[in-house]
């Protein structure tokens, strides 16, 4: 039977629907489209970010399995793994990382917040984390041979149970241009695992939303996406018998803002981040919101030229932010 418009169990762990509001001096700035950005850096406080959304569907399903450990991965300053911490500790349950990184001298950011929290850490470089989803099954193999009941969630929670997180936040995008008026020209936001932009793209089917999708990749590229994208619908597709299709050549993505490489910064970025701290006082953090909205301002001129209204989504991570303090400008100090 196809879908029939209700939503799969989901833990009401998020503060949703999250605001979406004008950023007025900075489109005057920018002289464009009016750009309004919908606020998912206050879907809560140590748990804020995109990430909450996708893990209210996932973690309920691995409750319902029975789970009593969540396991997951992710960059040293993952804002995936340190939401899903919090969220394993909110439902009582045991959490383990297994992260791609050195430990670092200082704790600091998402990293910090994984040692209060009291997740457990297993640290590979990344030739090892190449293998991550393998680490992660023996990992569980280890617990289950102990009588424990481990859960994987996969890299950035991008699995069928996480697009739920997007297809959701689509409805209360499109309910919204319905009870003010206002139509979206596009919808612009970072990709780095695929599954928010799979959740949009679903979404925008499911709900109707006829704008542009515009998911900037901060790492690999399109034709990288694009394929992992399409397979992550389909997938969920079929999981859940949606009746929709999102053939991979109609995934919106726009390449050109890797920069230099995943979590490298370069000044032009910071720029921009900086720019929308100080006209609207909307912090981002330099790896995810912080590529994607440089490439907002950059397309002004480009694929947002014409357009009326354009819908950024502040997927959150702040907290990484620390890891980027000598890049960052200094104090300014009174004299
Ligand atoms: C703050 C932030 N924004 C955006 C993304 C990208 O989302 P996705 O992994 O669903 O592509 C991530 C995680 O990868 C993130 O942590």
């Amino acid at each position: 039977m196809p879908w029939d418009g209700l939503l799969p169990e989901r833990l009401d762990l998020a503060r949703l629907d999250t605001p979406i509001v004008p950023l007025r001096r900075l489109s005057a700035q920018l002289g464009g489209p009016t750009v309004w950005v919908k606020r998912d850096d206050q879907t809560g406080a140590a748990e804020s970010g995109n990430k909450i959304r996708k893990l209210q569907f996932t973690v309920a399903e691995a409750l319902r399995d029975g789970a009593d450990t969540l396991i997951t991965c992710g960059g040293l300053q993952s804002n995936h793994a340190r939401t899903t911490v919090v969220v394993a500790r909110r439902m009582g349950l045991d959490v383990e990382l297994v992260l791609r990184g050195e430990a670092p001298e200082r704790l600091e950011g998402n990293l910090l917040l994984d040692a209060v929290l009291g997740a457990k850490v297993h640290l590979y470089d990344a030739e090892a984390y190449a293998h991550k989803d393998a680490l992660m099954q023996q990992r569980a193999e280890a617990l289950r041979s102990s009588g424990r009941h481990p859960f994987v969630v996969a890299e950035g929670c991008s699995m069928p149970s996480g697009s739920w997180g997007y297809i959701e936040a689509m409805r209360e995008v499109t309910q919204w241009q319905r009870d003010h008026g206002v139509r979206f020209d596009a919808i612009l936001s970072g990709v780095g695992s695929g599954g928010t932009a799979a959740g949009i793209e679903l979404g925008a089917r499911l709900h109707g939303f006829d704008g542009q999708r515009i998911g900037v990749p901060v790492c690999d590229d399109e034709a990288y996406f694009r394929e992992k994208i399409g397979r992550l619908c389909a997938q969920t597709v079929r999981a859940y018998d949606l009746g929709v299709e999102v053939p991979p050549e109609e995934v919106g993505l726009l390449d050109g803002y890797v920069g230099g490489g995943y979590g490298v910064s370069r000044e032009a970025e910071r720029e921009s981040l900086v720019l929308l701290a100080r006209t609207e006082g909307i912090v981002l953090e330099p790896v995810y919101s912080g590529k994607a909205f440089h490439a907002l301002v950059g397309e002004m001129s480009g694929r947002l030229r014409g357009m009326e209204n354009v819908l950024f989504v502040h997927t959150g991570g702040v907290f990484g932010l620390a890891a980027y303090a000598d890049q960052l400008p200094p104090l300014q100090r009174a004299t």
